[in-house]
């Protein structure tokens, strides 16, 4: 009975946030709440933004608005040639001369040790680590590490090695 009570007040909580928030009617309000130009006037000069996945989607755009609001930003790819391409392009874009690039597969643990590795040598702070990096995949897959790759990488190999960025950069 208790099992039958949980379940309809779960359910009827999703019901009435989906109607408040998801519909049509909700995200118009929702969005005339949103002040966009608060976003135009942050100032990050001075701050140091770490972006896995950030050579395309939502990373790049990420990526491209930090820069622009001066931030330095650390790319993190795994492959050169699109992380090349990618902090041209935004350097271009946006003006800025502190978009960096470090190579790193973050579904690989050596990966993500190698690229807070580099960030510790070149950086003593870090304000922002953004965790983005992954695809869907369709079949089970397995690293060259022998671990499960999830469909977000960083999943995989983050506790410990994210642990101690987080005690080396302040
Ligand atoms: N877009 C959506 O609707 C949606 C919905 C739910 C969740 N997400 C999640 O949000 C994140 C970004 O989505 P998106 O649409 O921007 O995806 P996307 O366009 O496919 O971009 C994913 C980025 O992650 C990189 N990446 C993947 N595996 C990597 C690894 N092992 N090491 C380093 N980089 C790696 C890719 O690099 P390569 O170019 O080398 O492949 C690519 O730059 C993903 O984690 C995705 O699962 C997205």
């Amino acid at each position: 009975m208790g099992h039958f009570f949980g379940q309809l007040a779960a359910t009827t909580q999703f019901y009435l946030y989906g109607k408040r928030y998801c519909t049509a009617r909700g995200w118009q309000r929702a969005a005339a709440k949103y002040d966009a130009k608060a976003l135009d006037a942050l100032d990050l000069s001075g701050c140091v933004y770490m972006v896995t996945g950030a050579n395309s989607g939502i990373g790049f755009c990420l990526s491209n608005f930090l820069a622009a609001r001066g931030a330095t930003c650390y790319l993190v790819c795994r492959n050169e040639e699109r992380a090349k391409l990618a902090s041209e392009s935004i350097m271009r874009e946006t003006g800025s001369t502190k978009v960096r690039t470090i190579i790193a597969d973050c579904g690989l643990r050596s990966g993500v040790l190698k690229a807070i590795e580099e960030l510790s040598a070149r950086e003593s702070r870090l304000d922002c680590l953004v965790c983005n990096a992954g695809a869907l995949l369709g079949e089970r897959t397995v690293t060259a590490e022998g671990h499960e790759l999830l469909p977000h990488p960083p999943c995989l190999a983050t506790p410990s090695p994210l642990a101690g960025a987080t005690r080396a950069l302040r």
